[in-house]
Parts: C-alpha cells; sequence; structure tokens
C-alpha cells in the first residue's frame, strides 16, 4: 500500500486530494494547522487515514512529520505540498509584513517540504505533487504576492524535479495548476472583497468554459499524477483551470 501525506488536508482541495487518493487505495496521513478539521477529515475516511499536525512553514514540524513516516511506515511515496494562503493586495497596497507571510506559506512550505521528503523517498522513489496555481502564469493586480508566490512555486519545483531525475532517486515532481475552484480560499478572498458579487462573476468570466472548478477537478490530476501511470512526467506543469491561462 502506497503512503501518502497531503499539506492543508483539513479544507478544500486538501481534504478532496486526500479523499480521492485514500478512495484510490492508498494510506493518507492528512496534515494541517487545523487540528480539528483534519481529525474530522481522517474521522470520516475511516481506516489507512491518520491526522499529524503540521505548520508547513515550519522545519521542526516537516522533520517530526517525516520521522512520524518513517517510524510507522517506514516510506513515503507521495507529498502533495497544497497547503496554501492567498492575500489581496497590489504593488502599493500590500505590505512587507503579508508579502513575507504569503512566502511563508506557499513556497517556504514548498521548500521544506521537497527537501525534507526526499530524504525519505530516495531510497524507494515516489510523487511530489506541488500544488502552484493558474496565477504563476495569469497576473491579476491585486494578487501580486500570490502571482508572485506561485511563481515561484512553479520554478522551484523544476529544480527539484531535475534535481532528482539526475540523482535517480526515482522520484518525480510536478506542479498542478488551478484555476479558481470552490474551496474555503476562494470563500475569504470574497469576503475581503468590497463587491463580493462582482468578484465571483469576475471569476466565473475568467474561465472559457464558463463555470470555476471543483475540488474533485484537482483531486484527479493529483491522483493520475501520483500513479505510475505517470511515470515519464516530471519538472511539468499541469493546468486545470478551464482555460483561464489561454
Ligand atoms: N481555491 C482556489 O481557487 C485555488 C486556485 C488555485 C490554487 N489554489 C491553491 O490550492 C491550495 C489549497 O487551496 P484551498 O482553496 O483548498 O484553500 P483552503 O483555505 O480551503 O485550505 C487551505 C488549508 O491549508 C491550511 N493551512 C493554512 N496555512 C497553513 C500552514 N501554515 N500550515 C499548514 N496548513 C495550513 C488551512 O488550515 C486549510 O485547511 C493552495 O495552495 C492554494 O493556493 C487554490
Amino acid at each position: 500500500m502506497k503512503i501518502a501525506l497531503v499539506t492543508g488536508a483539513a479544507s478544500g482541495l486538501g481534504a478532496a486530494i486526500a479523499q480521492r487518493l485514500h478512495a484510490d487505495g492508498m494510506h493518507v496521513i492528512l496534515t494541517d494547522i487545523d487540528q480539528q478539521g483534519g481529525q474530522q477529515q481522517v474521522a470520516e475516511l475511516g481506516q489507512h487515514a491518520e491526522f499529524f499536525p503540521l505548520n508547513v512553514t515550519r522545519e521542526d514540524q516537516w522533520k517530526a512529520a517525516m520521522e512520524w513516516a518513517r517510524q510507522r511506515h517506514g516510506r513515503l511515496d507521495v507529498l502533495v505540498n497544497n497547503a496554501g494562503i492567498t492575500t489581496l493586495g497590489n504593488i502599493e497596497t500590500l505590505s512587507l509584513e503579508l508579502l513575507k507571510q504569503e512566502f511563508a506559506v506557499n513556497v517556504d512550505s514548498v521548500f521544506l517540504g521537497c527537501q525534507n521528503a526526499i530524504d525519505l523517498m530516495k531510497t524507494t522513489g515516489g510523487a511530489i505533487i506541488n500544488i502552484a496555481s493558474g496565477c504563476s502564469r495569469k497576473v491579476k493586480a491585486e494578487l501580486a504576492g500570490y502571482n508572485a508566490s506561485k511563481a515561484a512555486v512553479t520554478m522551484l519545483s523544476k529544480t527539484v524535479a531535475l534535481h532528482c531525475a539526475r540523482q535517480n532517486y526515482g522520484i518525480r515532481v510536478n506542479t498542478v495548476h488551478p484555476g479558481a475552484m470552490r474551496t474555503p480560499i476562494v470563500d475569504k478572498v470574497l469576503q475581503q472583497s468590497k463587491d463580493p458579487e462582482a468578484l465571483m462573476a469576475s471569476f466565473v468570466a475568467d474561465h472559457p468554459i464558463g463555470r470555476i472548478g471543483e475540488p474533485q477537478d484537482i483531486a484527479a490530476m493529483v491522483a493520475f499524477l501520483a500513479s505510475d501511470q505517470a511515470s515519464f512526467a516530471t519538472g511539468a506543469e499541469f493546468f486545470v483551470d478551464g482555460g483561464m491561462t489561454l
């Protein structure tokens, strides 16, 4: 049985990804700072699911999570770096403090996750899937920090993919780029907005396919990349965005 660890698994895309990998027959370690939400997800999944508290910005907690996986399972096959935050602000309104916070959760997390997981994964091989965003490519003036952080995740992931391939570790690393998805992160952005209805209409208008996405749309792509069917895919960007970036 494959062992998978998903960050930010208490809600939204992370919860959907954990559910899908579990349904595909994996043992899933759900991690999050939201212990209650994480435990609730685990309770719903039942057997072959467990919760481990992990703040993805904390190196000590990453080490503890990897040690947990090593001791309990002796391996880690799949890592999904999903936890992320979105802060509204353009270059004139976004504070340095909020920019640093956004980079800590969105980028430091991927750096720490990859660095710590590789050590455990490199004996058996595995798949790392980093959740970037369509915003790594599509620019929105009000998402200055988010745009920059997701572009950073994309290029960082490629360096990890190249390194792992050259070291012959058998570890594939890819990014998934969602368009706007129906999850709590979108609700938070809408709440921060002065005109939530207009913002929602603009989200839909951004997607030529005529709707925003559902978490299961992303979970399906992650499941493919985590599977052996994707054995020749590494260092690549997979857009699941209803045509948003066209
Ligand atoms: N929802 C979208 O429209 C959308 C679009 C593109 C990309 N994404 C990306 O998908 C990922 C998941 O987004 P979502 O919509 O499910 O968000 P969400 O807010 O529903 O869930 C994010 C989860 O991450 C957790 N989290 C936040 N900070 C954390 C930290 N420091 N350590 C550990 N966990 C932490 C939260 O507790 C929450 O459970 C993010 O990386 C986001 O940028 C989302």
